[in-house]
């Protein structure tokens, strides 16, 4: 059993007034719901107020990146023991907006997850095609040169791959529940390849355009494990509705 994980990513966005604003008003929402993994990824300047209001609650924090080296001369970095540190359990790695705004490649994404392993952190390893790779027909491809790439060396134990597709994100265009699961299933096989069977048992989450009134389809599909929410998570009403996703289907 793939236990689901609903994860907010919440980008540029929030202060340590909004993020106090937003789990007084989420907590009691989701309070007791204990079948699903709740994941809430603030920037890193709320990490610590969001950490002490999230201590004793079903809710887990996660930080939206993290560097690879330990200390020293790296201006405007955080290590995993300083994210640690601060409770997170989680770190977002290989996000599309990293990788393109911010020159992450492959390698560097390889190296900070294996950093953030060995500081007992899980990762949130983002992969995903753009438009202009998908309508080449290079999505699978590309799929699996970011995985080879990312995973290098890496044990599967403590990492979610999160599928995201870059023309999916922020747009309100979701993928269809056909395209998703082709590429979840995709992903699975290429995991089963590399890790044989311990590949049934990673989660693998959808991101891009989720919200309340289509995530009840998405989680249905049978290798979707969960959502990596941007724009619906920032109001506890809406990231509260995609918590309760219909559970039938599962
Ligand atoms: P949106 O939900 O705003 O499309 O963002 C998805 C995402 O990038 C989550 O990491």
């Amino acid at each position: 059993m793939r236990k689901p994980i609903i994860a907010a990513n919440w980008k540029l966005h929030k202060t340590v007034a909004e993020t106090g604003a937003f789990l007084n008003a989420f907590l009691p929402e989701v309070t007791g719901i204990d079948d699903v993994e709740i994941v809430i990824a603030p920037p890193y300047t709320a990490l610590l107020s969001a950490t002490g209001k999230l201590s004793g609650t079903n809710v887990t924090l996660a930080a939206q990146n993290v560097f690879y080296e330990e200390r020293g001369a790296y201006t405007g970095e955080i290590s995993p023991a300083m994210i640690k540190d601060l409770g997170c359990a989680y770190a977002i790695i290989g996000h599309s907006e990293r990788r393109q705004y911010f020159g992450e490649t492959d390698e560097t994404v390889n190296k900070r997850i294996k950093a953030a392993l060995g500081h007992g952190l899980k990762v949130i390893f983002c992969i995903g095609e753009t438009l202009e790779q998908r309508e080449a027909g290079r999505t699978n491809k590309v799929l699996k040169g970011q995985l080879d790439g990312g995973l290098t060396d890496i044990p599967i134990d403590d990492i979610v791959v999160a599928y995201e597709p870059v023309w999916a994100i922020g747009t309100g265009v979701t993928a269809t529940t056909g395209q998703a699961q082709e590429a979840h299933a995709f992903i699975r096989g290429v995991l089963q390849k590399k890790y044989g069977d311990k590949a049934q048992g990673v989660r693998i989450l959808y991101g891009g355009s989720v919200k309340p009134d289509n995530v009840d389809d998405i989680m249905a599909c049978p290798d979707v494990d969960g959502a990596l929410v941007g724009g619906a998570s920032l109001e506890p009403d809406s990231f509260a509705k995609l918590v309760k996703f219909r559970r039938s289907q599962k």
